[in-house]
C-alpha cells in the first residue's frame, strides 16, 4: 500500500505543478519565496492554486493592493487587512472586530488561508462564491460599509488601471473580482502534519503530536467534522485537506443567541449551526468559535471533553473522558497544523 502510494504521489504532484505552472509570474514568485517543503506539503495535501485563478498577475496584484486600501471602506478608515491581518494568518486575534464607522462585528474574523477551497463562505455559509463574499464584505455595515457609488468616488486613482485591465472604471463587481483572485493565492499546506501525512516524513511530528493525531482521528472523533483525507482512507493523501467537512453543525459553542445557519435556511435543524472551520493555522487564530468565546486551544479541547454544553444538538458532541495528558496531545496536534507560508506572509 505504502509503496504504491509513494510511487503515485510524485506523478500526481508533477501533474498539479504542470497545471499551475502557467498561472502567472506572480504565482511563481510566491512559489520561489515559499520554503522548499511547500512543494511536497501543498501539492500532496491537494492545495494547489485553484483552476479558476485568472492568469493575470496584474489582477492579483491589484487585488492585493485593494485588500489593504482603506479607500475601500465607507469612511476610509478600514481595509480588509484591518481585520484579516496577514501576520495573524489573516484573522485578527479579537473576539469581535471594528469595521467602518466604528461598528463592531457580530462574529469573530476567520482566517483567509485556503479560503479558495471552501465551498460556502461565512460562518453561516450565506455566500456561495468568493466573489459574492467580497461583495457582502464591501457592503456590510459591520465591515466596509461601502456603496456602489462610493466605489467610483473613492477609487478614482485606480481609474486607468481598471480601464486597462477590465475596460471600465472601478466598480464593486470588478473590485470583488480582483480581491477574490488575490484571496485564491493565499495557500498554506506545509505544516508538520502535512509533512508527516503526505510527505513521508515520519519525524515531522513528535510522539505527543502523533498521539494527538491518533486521538483526533480515533477516540475523540474530531475527524468526523474536521475531515481530512488520510492515506488509509484515501490513497492520494487527499485533496483539499482542510480539516473541515464544509458542513454546518450545532456543537453548542457561543455565548450569545445566534441562529447561524438556521437564519439562512429557515430550517429548525439548522438553528445554532455554524460552518466547521478549517483547523489549518488554528494556533494563530485565537480566540475561537464564531463568537470568539473560547480563548485558547486548551479551552476548546476542554469544551469538547465536557461534551459541549446542554444545547449541543449534534449527537457526536458528548463527554470524551480524555485525561489531562490526552488533552495536551490534542492541543499539540492542533499546534502542528501551522504552516510556514505564514512566515512568507510575514516577511512581505
Ligand atoms: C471589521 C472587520 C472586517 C473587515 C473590514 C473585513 N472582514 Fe472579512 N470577515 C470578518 C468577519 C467578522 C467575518 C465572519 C462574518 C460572518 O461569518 O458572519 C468575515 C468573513 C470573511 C470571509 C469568509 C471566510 C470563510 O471561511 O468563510 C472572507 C473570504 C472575508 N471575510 C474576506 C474579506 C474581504 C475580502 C474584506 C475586504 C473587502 C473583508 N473580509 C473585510 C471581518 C472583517
Ligand atoms: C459535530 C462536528 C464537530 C466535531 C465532532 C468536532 N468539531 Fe470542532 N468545530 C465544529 C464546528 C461546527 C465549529 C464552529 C462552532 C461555532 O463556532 O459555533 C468547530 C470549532 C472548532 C475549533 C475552533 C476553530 C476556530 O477557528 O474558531 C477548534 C479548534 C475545533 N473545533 C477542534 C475540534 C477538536 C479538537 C475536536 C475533537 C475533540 C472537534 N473539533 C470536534 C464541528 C465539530
Amino acid at each position: 500500500m505504502r509503496t504504491s502510494l509513494l510511487s503515485i504521489v510524485p506523478i500526481l504532484a508533477s501533474m498539479l505543478i504542470a497545471c499551475a505552472s502557467d498561472d502567472s509570474r506572480e504565482h511563481q514568485s510566491v512559489r520561489e519565496t515559499a520554503p522548499q517543503s511547500d512543494a511536497c506539503g501543498a501539492h500532496r495535501a491537494g492545495l494547489t492554486l485553484p483552476a479558476d485563478v485568472p492568469a493575470s498577475a496584474e489582477v492579483i496584484n491589484l487585488g492585493r493592493r485593494l485588500f489593504s486600501d482603506p479607500q475601500l471602506s465607507g469612511d476610509q478608515s478600514v481595509s480588509c487587512a484591518t481585520c484579516h491581518v496577514p501576520t495573524r494568518a489573516f484573522a485578527d486575534g479579537r473576539r469581535r472586530s471594528v469595521g467602518a464607522h466604528g461598528i463592531v462585528t457580530r462574529r469573530s474574523t476567520p482566517t483567509l488561508y485556503n479560503v479558495a477551497y471552501q465551498s460556502k463562505w461565512l460562518w453561516d455559509g450565506r455566500a456561495s462564491t468568493l466573489e459574492e463574499q467580497v461583495m457582502i464584505a464591501l457592503q456590510n455595515p459591520e465591515e466596509m460599509g461601502m456603496t456602489h457609488d462610493l466605489v467610483g468616488q473613492h477609487l478614482r486613482n485606480y481609474n486607468s488601471e481598471f480601464l486597462s485591465l477590465f475596460g471600465q472604471a472601478p466598480s464593486m463587481e470588478m473590485v470583488a473580482k480582483a480581491i477574490a483572485a488575490y484571496e485564491k493565492t493565499l495557500l498554506a499546506a506545509n505544516s508538520p502534519v502535512d509533512r508527516y501525512l503526505y510527505c513521508a516524513e515520519p519525524n515531522a511530528l513528535s510522539a505527543l503530536e502523533k498521539e494527538g493525531l491518533e486521538l483526533f482521528s480515533g477516540p475523540a472523533n474530531c475527524i468526523r467534522c474536521h475531515w481530512f483525507f488520510h492515506e488509509t482512507v484515501h490513497p492520494f493523501g487527499g485533496r483539499m485537506a482542510l480539516f473541515t467537512d464544509g458542513r454546518f453543525h450545532n456543537i453548542g459553542a457561543g455565548e450569545f443567541e445566534d441562529a447561524g445557519r438556521g437564519a439562512i435556511t429557515g430550517r429548525a435543524e439548522d438553528w445554532g449551526a455554524f460552518k466547521t472551520p478549517t483547523l489549518r493555522n488554528v494556533s494563530l487564530t485565537a480566540p475561537y468559535m464564531h463568537d470568539g468565546s473560547l480563548a485558547t486551544l486548551r479551552e476548546v479541547v476542554e469544551f469538547y471533553n465536557r461534551g459541549g454544553v446542554m444545547n449541543s444538538a449534534d449527537p457526536s458532541i458528548r463527554p470524551l473522558r480524555l485525561t489531562s495528558s490526552e488533552i495536551d496531545a490534542l492541543v499539540a496536534f492542533l499546534n502542528a497544523l501551522t504552516s510556514m507560508e505564514v512566515e512568507y506572509a510575514t516577511s512581505n
